[in-house]
């Protein structure tokens, strides 16, 4: 049990606070799910980018999953080693195509023919082979909130199955480009599991229909997305995750990259903010707190539903919306809760805030970032100092 009241009294609010002892446990539950096969959990870094959480990470064997050349520079000062980080995202930067091949690391995900072009010309201008994957779009609805989901041709991700062919064929007749793996991810905070199945039994085909022209693939990429509870949804266990997946690659000898961010972070973080105060419009209670949506976004952007508790209170409880102090009627952690009275300084703490929590935090308002702690094994260390306004205002200047 974390004891929130202390950590808050020695770090102020809003902030996160994170159980890596929640993490480790996350991490070794799917490694082990896919024990029977050659295996590397390639967390996704985009959930949650602290270098003490990838490099706890990396500790446990893991490896990152990177969406531009900053998360791909993180991967590597955490110590995840080069060879088990992959660069995935819909568009690249030349600049950053160049400094992950410079790099060296595991394989570059394509998302077009288009981009492939761009890497042949400048692992060209390098003198080397490019180890590329191709993200496949299966086109399978995965069920899950529209932002979020991304297996369906109407999305921007991926390639349809024949283009994928025709750019394997393209990239294995290339001197500069070496076809290595295969990629899919069809959305997140996923909790059915047929979508999954049939996405990768779509998959598997197309591997198997390349290995018949000698085209061998190596890496099976699943991409991430298995769900985690926020309130009360049944999830996909590890276990049967990973035998459905498995259950596809019957002939086929390769290696599952599977790039979990949510599963493995999710439910080790939390959101700290504290009560200013609470108001009533005409019946409607509010409780406004010191956290807002600059801090944590999801409730905002997605409409996500997050367990919310006053700590050490309850009884008495009514209805309230828990709001922050930015200027949008956007901005609410909660809605229509039934929570107990509140006075300046109470502990409000959100759950389940480890995920795209810090990672989508701005300084919308000129507000400073949380700073983040990290719980190790019942002892507290702050592995982010919260921001002030001379962090703020650092890069920028009065031209006159
Ligand atoms: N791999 C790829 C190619 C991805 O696009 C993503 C997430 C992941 C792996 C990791 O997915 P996860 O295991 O975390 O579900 N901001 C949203 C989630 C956006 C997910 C984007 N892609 C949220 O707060 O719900």
């Amino acid at each position: 049990m974390i004891d929130f009241r202390a950590v808050a009294e020695k770090y102020d609010t809003p902030l996160y606070v994170y159980d890596f002892n929640h993490i480790t446990r996350q991490y070794e539950k799917l490694k082990k799910a896919f024990s029977g096969r050659k295996s590397i959990i390639s967390y996704a870094v985009k959930a949650n980018s602290n270098l003490s959480v990838i490099s706890h990470l990396a500790d446990l064997g893991s490896g990152a999953d990177c969406v531009s050349i900053g998360e791909v520079k993180r991967a590597l000062s955490a110590g995840v080693p080069k060879y088990k980080i992959i660069f995935s995202g819909v568009g690249k930067r030349d600049d950053e195509i160049e400094e992950a091949l410079k790099e060296d690391i595991l394989l570059l995900n394509l998302e077009s023919e288009a981009e492939m072009e761009r890497v042949e010309t400048i692992a060209k201008e390098l003198g080397i082979q490019a180890r590329i994957s191709i993200r496949v779009n299966p086109n399978i609805d995965p069920k899950t909130h529209p932002y979020i989901s991304t297996g369906l041709h109407e999305n921007k991700f991926g390639v349809d199955i024949e283009t994928a062919k025709r750019m394997y064929i393209r990239a294995n007749n290339s001197d500069h480009l070496d076809p290595v793996g295969i990629h899919f991810h069809i959305g997140s905070q996923l909790t059915e599991l047929d979508p999954i199945r049939e996405a990768s039994m779509i998959v598997a085909d197309l591997v198997r229909s390349l290995a018949a022209i000698k085209i061998e693939l190596k890496f099976f990429d699943v991409g991430g997305g298995l769900g985690i509870v926020y309130d009360d949804e049944t999830t996909i266990e590890p276990y049967d995750y990973a035998q459905a997946i498995l259950g596809t690659l019957h002939g086929l000898d390769m290696t599952v990259i599977c790039e979990p961010g949510r599963f493995i972070v999710g439910n080790a973080g939390y959101f700290l903010t504290r009560v200013l105060y609470e108001k009533v419009n005409e019946g409607k209670r509010f409780i406004i707190v010191d956290g807002a949506m600059n801090d944590l976004l999801r409730p905002s952007l997605y409409n996500a539903w997050h367990r919310v508790e006053v700590a050490g209170k309850s009884g008495n409880e009514s209805e309230a919306d828990v709001v922050g102090p930015v200027c949008e009627s956007g901005d609410f952690f909660a809605k229509k809760r039934m929570l107990p009275p509140t006075e300046h300084g109470d502990l409000v703490i959100v759950h389940s805030a480890g995920a795209y929590g810090f990672t989508m935090a701005s300084n919308y308002n000129t507000r400073p970032r949380p700073a983040e702690v990290a719980i190790v094994d019942g002892k507290d260390r702050c592995i982010r100092q919260r921001e002030t306004f001379e962090d703020m205002i650092r890069l920028e200047k009065m031209c006159l």
